[in-house]
């Protein structure tokens, strides 16, 4: 299929999990792709393993200067761009008492101002009629253990999602969130979740999830095809919840 044929997609964070899937087929559906992401290796590595439609650019969402200058490159190759995917982020588990300034910044810059700057730089590149998805959090809704500060650098966006879609209706450009629940990706390895306790952590999380099971990046990927293609056409400022039920249990 080729539902993005002729669209230009940016997707931060395009170089590991959700991400990569995400720019991955994205690319299959004929969009031109552009991933961002810090680590150099991993972002060429991700173009090479997405094809000839994938651009790498190396940046850090958490640094304002870095959004200008990708938009320079976008601008410079593209003109315009179609699709946003503001989905960098980092999680950091403790409970309130042992979080550290540090721990708190550090998932504020990245994953709250970093997706603001970002959506505030590109948004003018953006064509009328396009779209933004913003990878949020089930825990930005649901309570989940030693999730405080990352909850609330989540919650934040979701928030920033539903004013953006007001802000931008007159330009007809569409903001959604997608938010995931536990999802199979190179996180739980930053989690502190080692190879040897994997199985273990993932059977203990298939618990609380009725589908049975932890989710699968490329499952995530489908539902952003869906909010930002035609296909999501009339759906604007939600926050769409592929979390296998978590949110229910
Ligand atoms: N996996 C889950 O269970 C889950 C659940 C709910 C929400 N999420 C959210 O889904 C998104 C993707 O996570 P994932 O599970 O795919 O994890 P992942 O495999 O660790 O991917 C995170 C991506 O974000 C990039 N990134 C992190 N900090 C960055 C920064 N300052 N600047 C630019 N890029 C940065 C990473 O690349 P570099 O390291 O190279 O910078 C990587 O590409 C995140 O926003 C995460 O919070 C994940």
């Amino acid at each position: 299929m080729q539902n993005l044929k002729d669209k230009v997609a940016v997707v931060t964070g395009g170089n590991s999990g959700i991400g990569k899937a995400i720019a991955k087929l994205f690319a299959q559906e004929g969009a031109q792709i552009v991933i961002t992401g810090r680590r150099p290796d991993a972002v060429d590595s991700a173009v090479a393993e997405i094809g000839q439609n994938a651009l790498g650019f190396v940046s850090d969402a958490s640094d304002l200067a870095e959004h200008h200058k990708l938009a320079e490159f976008v601008r410079e190759r593209f003109g315009r761009i179609d699709i946003y995917i503001a989905n960098a982020g980092v999680i950091n588990l403790s409970r309130s008492e042992a979080v550290t300034l540090e721990d708190y910044d550090r998932h504020f810059e990245t994953n709250t101002r970093g997706v603001f700057f970002g959506v505030q730089t590109i948004a003018p590149l953006i064509r009328d009629g396009g779209s933004i998805v913003v990878t949020g959090s089930l825990a930005a809704t649901k309570v989940l253990p030693d999730h405080p500060v990352y909850a609330g650098s989540k919650a934040a966006v979701a928030a920033f999602a539903r004013s953006w879609a007001m802000e931008f209706k007159e330009r007809g450009i569409r903001v959604n969130v997608l938010s995931p629940g536990p999802v199979e990706t190179e996180i739980l390895g930053k989690l502190g979740v080692s190879e040897v306790d994997r199985p273990a952590f993932e059977e203990q999380m298939a618990l609380a999830i009725p589908v049975g099971r932890m989710g699968r990046p490329d499952e995530l990927a489908r539902a952003a095809l869906f909010l930002a293609s035609d296909a999501g056409s009339f759906v604007n400022g939600i926050e769409l919840h592929v979390d296998g039920g978590m949110s229910l249990s």
